[in-house]
């Protein structure tokens, strides 16, 4: 085994900053960064039920919810693979390419709003948007309604997740439903979390050197919190515009939302937690190398150039906010009737 303090020096002449303290570093992590809770948490507006989060997940699974019959929420956000497609930008209906990289799904109701530019306030109003998106599952409030009606099973399921209502079969419960399922999400346990709660180990040399790097060099200014961003939103190249083959030209971002000059090229922060699972990076998708991505950061938004081995130790540090993934029990689909609409 290497003697503790020749590893120091090692690292010292690997032009890192040795880690004096341990714990320091935890404490001072601590005041930026918050772990992903074990328990599922609350959701405004919106009691997160058994009953309510069975039928989430079944929608979620349920191709019927597309136009063709053939896209569900999994499609592009694959709870085998990290919440989300790992493909440049999304392919939905007809095989058309959407605009943007599919954000995952993991940890999402943590997020200050929904999507790269923040349009949706919550996870149910986020869920009607990719149903009638053309470009995504192209269908109808009316036609997802009565396809769910159609179906005994599903109405005997909405009635029980919403008992207090004479017509629960409706596509604003079918949101909540699905809201309350997202809820559950979450990915517990990282080894940067198992960090934050005192297990000063649970990181190797390099991870808490990258750790240390994002809090000294400023990305930290950006990605805090309990989803090491996704809390705020700023200019995509603060200090220098990336090109337009990472940054393109025709997504002006929250400009679209707010039609405010200062929100020209403004996004969302990144959550990062799982980010080693969510290649490729940014809204365009256009990078698959996390190492890039974190360059590309350094230079756009800090004006910072980045030696190779800390942009190393930043990228070890990115790949310990993996946590545990949710067990999904992949749901069995009640079977159309004669009167379910028919694919298109
Ligand atoms: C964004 C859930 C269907 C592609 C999101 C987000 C959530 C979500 C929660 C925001 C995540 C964040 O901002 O961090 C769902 C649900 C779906 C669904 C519940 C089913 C009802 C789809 C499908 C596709 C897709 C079928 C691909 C064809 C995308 C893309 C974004 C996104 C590209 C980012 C769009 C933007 O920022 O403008 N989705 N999704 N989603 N989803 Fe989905
Ligand atoms: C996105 C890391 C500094 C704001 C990202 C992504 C990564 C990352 C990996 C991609 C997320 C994804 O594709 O899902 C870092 C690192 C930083 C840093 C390692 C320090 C070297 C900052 C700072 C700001 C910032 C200082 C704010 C001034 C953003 C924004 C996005 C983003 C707005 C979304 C960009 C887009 O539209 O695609 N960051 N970041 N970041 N970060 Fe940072």
């Amino acid at each position: 085994m290497t003697h503790p303090l020749l590893a120091t020096t090692m690292l010292a002449f690997a032009g890192l900053p040795a880690l004096a303290d341990d714990a320091a570093l935890q404490k001072e992590a601590a005041g930026h960064f918050k772990p992903i809770p074990s328990m599922v948490p609350a959701v405004k507006d919106n009691a997160v039920t058994r009953d309510k989060v069975e039928l989430g997940k079944m929608l979620f699974f349920d191709p019927r919810l597309s136009a063709s019959q053939l896209i569900s929420c999994n499609t592009c956000h694959n709870l085998s693979m990290g919440g989300d497609d790992n493909l440049e930008t999304s392919i939905g209906h007809g095989w058309a390419k959407g605009p943007r990289n599919a954000p995952t799904v993991l940890n999402a109701v943590f997020n200050i709003a929904q999507f790269w530019d923040g349009r949706a306030g919550d996870l149910k109003t986020q869920a009607k948007g990719p149903i009638q998106a053309g470009v995504e599952m192209n269908n109808t409030p009316k036609v997802v309604e009565e396809t769910l009606k159609s179906i005994p099973d599903y109405v005997a399921r909405f009635k029980a997740a919403f008992p207090n209502e004479a017509e629960p079969v409706t596509f604003d419960n079918l949101a909540r439903a699905i809201e309350a399922f997202e809820a559950t999400l979450i990915t517990p346990g990282s080894r940067f979390d198992q960090f934050l709660e005192g297990k000063l180990d649970a990181l190797d040399a390099t991870e808490k050197t990258g750790l240390k790097l994002f809090m000294d060099k400023g990305c930290v200014a950006c990605h805090s919190g309990v989803n090491v961003g996704g809390e705020a939103y700023y200019p995509f190249g603060v200090v220098e515009k990336p090109g337009a083959d990472i940054l393109p030209a025709n997504d002006r971002g929250r400009f679209e939302v707010t039609k405010t000059a200062d929100a020209d090229y403004v996004f969302r922060a990144g959550p990062l937690r799982n980010i080693a699972l969510s290649a490729p990076y940014f809204h365009s998708g256009k990078v698959w190398d996390l190492k890039q991505a974190v360059a590309i950061m350094a230079t756009s938004q800090l004006g910072a150039k980045l030696s190779d081995k800390e942009i190393e130790a930043i990228t070890a540090f990115l790949g310990t906010l993996t946590g545990e993934q949710p067990r999904v029990e992949l749901p069995i689909l009640p079977v159309s009737t004669d009167r379910t609409p028919l694919p298109k």
